[in-house]
């Protein structure tokens, strides 16, 4: 699975740093290193959304707040 977190200027204000660091965090704790790829992207034009993260394509608004129950939703239950 890949996932791709922006790290473009606008989405680098609203945490995007913040949510790689959890991601890895939780893909670590879980054991998915082998799984799923996170990488980062550079601005995907939906700077209105928050920071955009992308799982296989398919475009998510996260913030750091909501980037453990993104992790849990959109990251565990696709696997
Ligand atoms: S900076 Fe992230 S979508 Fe533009």
């Amino acid at each position: 699975m890949k996932v791709t977190i922006c790290i473009g200027s606008a989405c680098h204000l609203k945490g995007s740093r913040e949510i790689i660091q959890k991601l890895q965090g939780l893909v670590a704790a879980n054991q998915l290193g082998d799984k799923v790829d996170l990488s980062g992207a550079f601005c995907s034009k939906n700077c209105v959304n928050g920071v955009c993260v992308t799982v296989d394509g398919t475009l998510f608004s996260v913030s750091p707040e909501t980037a453990e129950e993104f992790f849990q939703k959109e990251i565990m239950g696709r696997l």
